[in-house]
């Protein structure tokens, strides 16, 4: 059997392959409440294959979104619409995940398409945005706020409540969003934490809120569900956070209960130079799994079948999480599976057009 279509348990769960959608941000819903969008979306790569279909960035609180069309999961009203759609996904028999996020100093800016970039200003519906120091992302950024020690702690209370509300909805894996130079990525990079408090300064300072926040979020997330954690491995940049830093991190998100870390890089600095090309973060992933002794999923460039095969089946990762590829193809896990010549669960309505042989 391929090591693409083994079944993962982690906890009391149980994900029917290793394909997982990686989260990605649409920028269109309204008050951070989900839409026919987000459920078609979503749908097609449950109806696709993918194992784990796993929401774009959800904002924990208002203020943590980083385009105003964000989804978000600050209110009781958001669990209704997102339950609509975790109810489609496990009917085509995937799982549900859902990335819990607050988008810090890269809040309060245009979507991609809006003919804009950057700040949206307050008077068009931005805000004022919060982060570990006062320092701006980009020239074109807003300002942030430094958070106060008590805001910090609120925000912790943030993440559990967004947990819990995501249960309710009915995803059955959470994930902690700390990459891509958001929020709790801030706090863990020298580059955009100054602060001379308790949340930073030295590694153990930097990494105290994350930490905060995933513990929290552990306490209300069911033992029976797997929490994993995105994170930026480096932030390719001179007196970043670094690949060591990334491993220390992992063990310690380990010692909380972490089940897996998502690893990407990256985010933190609009210069850094990224060596972009096939797989470009593997061996990120591949050092977090046998340097911290905990499952990773690779992510970046991954964009063929047997490609994905050999992440998994060389020992470098222990899920595959695809974006742009799935974007081009929703049902490249049911196409995976044919090249590999593993059977798959193609949805009865589609059967005509599966190639012969490849029906589970
Ligand atoms: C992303 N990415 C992303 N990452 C994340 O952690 N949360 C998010 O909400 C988003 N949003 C998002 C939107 C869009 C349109 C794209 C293309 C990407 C990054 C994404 O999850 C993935 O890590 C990268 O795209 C690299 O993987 P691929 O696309 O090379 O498979």
């Amino acid at each position: 059997m391929s090591r693409l279509f083994q079944p993962l348990t982690q906890r009391g769960l149980t994900l029917p392959n290793r394909i997982a959608v990686s989260p990605m941000c649409q920028y269109s819903a309204h008050d951070g409440l989900a839409n026919d969008w987000h459920l078609v979306h979503l749908g097609a790569y449950a109806s696709g294959g993918a194992g784990l279909v796993i929401s774009e960035a959800t904002a924990v609180r208002a203020d943590g979104r980083i385009s105003p069309q964000d989804l978000g999961i600050w209110s009781d009203a958001h669990i209704a619409p997102l339950a609509r759609i975790t109810r489609f996904i496990r009917s085509q028999g995937a799982v549900a995940g859902i990335q819990l996020a607050h988008a810090g100093r890269k809040a309060s800016c245009f979507r991609p398409w809006a003919g804009r970039s950057g700040e949206v200003p307050l008077a068009e519906g931005g805000w004022t945005t919060v982060a570990p120091s006062a320092l701006r992302f980009a020239d074109n950024y807003p300002l942030p706020s430094a958070l106060s020690e008590a805001e910090i702690a609120a925000l912790v209370q943030d993440f559990a409540n967004a947990a819990r509300r995501a249960l309710a909805a009915g995803f059955e894996m959470a994930e902690v969003h700390a990459a891509h130079g958001y929020l709790l990525h801030q706090f863990l990079s020298p580059l955009s934490n100054r602060r001379d408090d308790q949340y930073g300064g030295s590694f153990e300072n930097r990494i105290r809120f994350l930490l905060e926040a995933v513990q929290a979020v552990r306490a209300v997330w069911p033992d029976s569900l797997p929490l994993w954690v995105r994170i930026s491995a480096t932030d390719w940049a001179e007196g970043g956070w670094t690949l060591e830093d990334s491993v220390a991190l992992a063990e310690r998100l380990r010692g909380l209960g972490v089940d897996l870390i998502d690893v990407s890089s990256g985010g933190m600095l609009a210069t850094a130079t990224i060596p972009l090309g096939p797989g470009y973060q593997v061996g990120f992933a591949e050092r977090l799994r046998h340097g911290a002794g905990i499952a990773t999923g690779a992510v970046g460039l991954i964009t063929a079948a047997a490609q994905a095969e050999d992440i998994l089946a060389q020992g470098k990762a222990d899920m595959v999480l695809l974006g742009r590829e799935l974007l081009r193809n929703p049902y490249w896990a049911l196409n995976a599976a044919a090249e590999l010549g593993e059977p798959a669960q193609w949805p009865p309505q589609y059967l005509r057009a599966a190639p012969v042989g490849s029906v589970a």
